[in-house]
């Protein structure tokens, strides 16, 4: 097969070492793909949101299957694109990936369909939204209800902040149009868990558990980014988490969408929040979480290439995955300055020394290669150094060995990532 996998970050790089190890994979391409991506697949210059491009160029090259990395170019519609001309293509329907596109949509949708999520309300005027949040006790969740790059979520400490978030997000568009509509909801107390299912319109198979951290510093302090670092398993996860989350959550969205002609096929990505009620629903993905997906690709013991074709194509009725009972640990190493602005160009060295440890694969999530040929940091967050081991304990000691490896004065990581996993017993 010839395989085309669209994005640049570590969740591409990880999937594109994924599928090239694939006996099925005769030809990968990555578009645009990253320095590091460049070693499992042939790097092609071309925009992950630039639809018709993508489209000529699977058709010229005669591509077989094309995997979408990121939500944007799915919420825009490029997997309706890709099949139009009829090239298969792993990753929702635009109609299905509102459900990450809007936040409106998926409240809507959850309330509906008896999904456990937090009270809301959708608001298209601000002195509504604000009378609203007055109702809610502190703290109050404002969000855009567009996609805003995972910045558009303010918690909001006080009712006064909340009335700044929704001016700023309504009035002030500090998230342009995704702004133009806003969700005002209850905050939900407990623990976080990301929770991935392959869908194919009609059945779902659930993935190895996965957590990830999302502030930027120890200790979950700080601001929020896309993610420091992840692990798979998460203990929190039980089996009866688990089942709860699929009957609950995963089952009734799928059939939901489904009876709304908007039949989800691709990575159902829920953030659930295990409450002292049990799991609830903070916001449904449409694609795989980074730096979520790393690990899941290095605990996958299957073929990845047949369960995401079974996915696009009906094909997950009894669909059996199999797992690595070894634990994975992400540390994402982003440029001094992320989550605010990055620096970057700086110079990364001994990556090869790092990716020559045992049980350790240093994913590139934002990197290139500068005209003396040296690597460099070309995004905020810009190696996801990974590594696999007996149990979580294990494998955060190999990925830190691996990140202490790496010599790269212009960038810094979590010291703590897994922290959680390794607390509880
Ligand atoms: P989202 O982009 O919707 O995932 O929100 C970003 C982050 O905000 C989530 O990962 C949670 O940590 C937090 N968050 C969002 N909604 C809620 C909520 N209703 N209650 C508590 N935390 C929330
Ligand atoms: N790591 C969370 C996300 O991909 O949205």
């Amino acid at each position: 097969m010839r395989i085309l996998v669209v994005g640049s970050g570590g969740r591409e790089h990880a999937l594109c070492w994924k599928i090239a190890a694939s006996p099925l994979c005769d030809k990968l391409y990555c578009a645009p793909g990253n320095a590091g991506i460049a070693a499992d697949a042939e790097c092609v210059p071309i925009n992950a949101e630039d639809i018709p491009a993508l489209v000529a160029f699977a058709q010229t090259e005669k591509i077989d299957f094309v995997v979408v990395g990121p939500e944007g170019p799915l919420v825009k519609g490029l997997a309706d694109a890709l099949e139009a001309a009829g090239i298969a293509t792993f990753g929702p329907s635009a109609k299905a990936a509102e459900l990450e596109g809007s936040k409106g949509f998926m409240k809507d949708l959850a309330a509906k369909y008896h999904v456990p999520t937090a009270a809301y309300q959708r608001f298209r005027d601000a002195a509504a939204a604000k009378a609203f949040a007055a109702t809610l006790p502190v703290p109050v969740v404002v969000k855009a209800d567009g996609l805003a790059a995972g910045k558009g979520v303010v918690i909001a400490q006080t009712h006064t902040e909340a009335n700044a978030a929704i001016d700023a997000m309504m009035l002030d568009r500090h998230f342009g149009e995704a702004g133009a509509e806003l969700v005002v909801e209850e905050f939900m107390t407990g623990e976080e868990l990301s929770f991935f299912a392959l869908c194919d319109g009609t059945h779902a198979v659930p993935l190895a558990s996965a957590q990830d951290h999302k502030q930027v510093g120890d200790g979950d302090t700080g601001p929020n980014t896309g993610g420091m670092g992840a692990y798979s398993p998460a203990p929190i996860s039980t089996p009866e988490i688990e089942r709860r989350i699929m009957a609950e959550i995963i089952l009734p969205t799928v059939a939901g969408m489904a009876a709304e002609g908007r039949p989800f096929k691709g990575v159902l990505f829920a953030g659930i929040m295990v409450t002292k009620d049990g799991p609830k629903l903070i916001e449904f993905n449409c694609r795989f979480g980074d730096p979520e997906c790393e690990v899941l690709m290095l605990r996958l013991k299957s073929d990845v290439l047949p369960a995401l074709m079974a996915a696009r194509d009906g094909g997950l009725k009894n669909f059996d995955l199999r797992w690595f009972d070894a634990a994975a640990v992400t540390v994402v190493m982003a440029a001094n300055g992320y989550p605010g602005k990055p620096e970057t160009g700086t110079v990364i060295r001994n990556l090869d020394a790092a990716a020559k440890l045992a049980d350790v694969a240093v994913f590139h999530a934002g990197t290139k290669l500068n005209d003396a040929g040296e690597i460099i940091a070309a995004g905020g967050r810009v190696l996801a150094v990974s590594a696999t081991g007996v149990d979580v304990k294990l494998a955060q000691q190999r990925a830190y060995q691996a990140v202490d490896a790496i010599d790269w004065p212009g960038g810094f990581c979590r010291r703590d990532i897994a922290h959680r996993a390794i607390a509880r017993p």
